[in-house]
């Protein structure tokens, strides 16, 4: 009997992984998110599965689920909502399961930033631009930020960020990042990416505030130089005088077959 945490990616129900949607096929109890998960991905539970919202429930319910599904012999499929590897909540249920002796397995899932930088046709890592993606976020009413990772330490890199869980703060997204990036730098607010409802807001720092008035709650804010830029450079990978193991060039390659 194991507890299978799944990503269940960022709301389409089609961009989940093979291994996750058959899981939740096979597993008598399914626990979601219900904030975020989308109730189209409960549709692969099998008939007469046990299926429960934990959106109202506390850490300690959420594990008596677990423990009585334990207790019972049955496999938990435990969804949330995009991977579950930032901003989960995975790590305390880990935590507890792990004090308790019951086993468990994690799937990836399709984070939300790159459903959203999917849905602007981005790469968000270009040459001579941008090489890090920061996935962040700004405080918030249940979660202080660790001292040392402010929005201006981030920005002062220069690097692409993906701002999560941050769109009601918007206005101070900008105050803190104009003086690194410029007013002109480009920015997206991606709202519930991946949805059929999805809504892309193109603009530069000095602007989204304006654009992307009434967005609220699922969206993520993408900021930094590779969003939107043409005049990057071709990377070296593809260069036709590069020498490299899978494409050796010239007499004496320096990667021979
Ligand atoms: C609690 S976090 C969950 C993050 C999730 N584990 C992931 O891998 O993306 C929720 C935040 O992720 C972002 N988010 C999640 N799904 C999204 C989506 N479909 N479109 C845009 N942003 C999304 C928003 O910033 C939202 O406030």
């Amino acid at each position: 009997m194991t507890i299978h945490f799944i990503g269940a990616g960022p709301g389409a129900a089609d961009l989940i992984t093979l291994r996750g949607r058959d899981l939740i096929a096979a597993c008598p109890v399914c626990l979601y998110a219900g904030s975020l998960v989308p109730p189209a991905l409960l549709s692969h539970c099998p008939p007469g599965a046990r299926i429960v919202n934990t959106a109202p429930l506390s850490l300690d319910q959420i594990i008596a689920e677990m423990q009585a599904a334990h207790a019972a012999g049955q496999d938990v499929a435990r969804l949330h909502s995009g991977d579950l590897s930032v901003w989960s909540a995975m790590g305390e249920q880990l935590r507890r399961l792990r004090a308790l002796d019951i086993p468990v397995q994690v799937v990836p899932g399709v984070p939300s930033f790159a459903a959203a930088a999917a849905a602007l046709e981005a790469e968000l890592t270009l040459p001579g631009l941008a090489q890090s993606v920061v996935l962040t976020r700004t405080p918030g009413r249940a979660s202080t930020m660790p001292a040392g990772e402010s929005l201006t330490a981030f920005a002062a890199t220069g690097a692409t960020l993906a701002i999560h869980l941050s769109i009601h703060a918007l206005d101070q997204v900008v105050a803190d990042l104009t003086p690194h990036y410029g007013p002109d730098c480009p920015v997206a607010v991606v709202w519930r990416a991946s949805w059929p409802d999805q809504r892309v807001i193109r603009s530069i720092l000095s602007g989204i505030a304006a654009a992307a008035q009434g967005i609220d709650r699922t969206a993520l804010i993408l900021v930094g130089p590779a969003l939107g830029a043409e005049g990057f450079d071709d990377s070296r990978l593809y260069a036709a005088d590069y020498d490299r193991r899978y494409r050796p060039l010239g007499q004496e390659p320096r990667f021979p077959e």
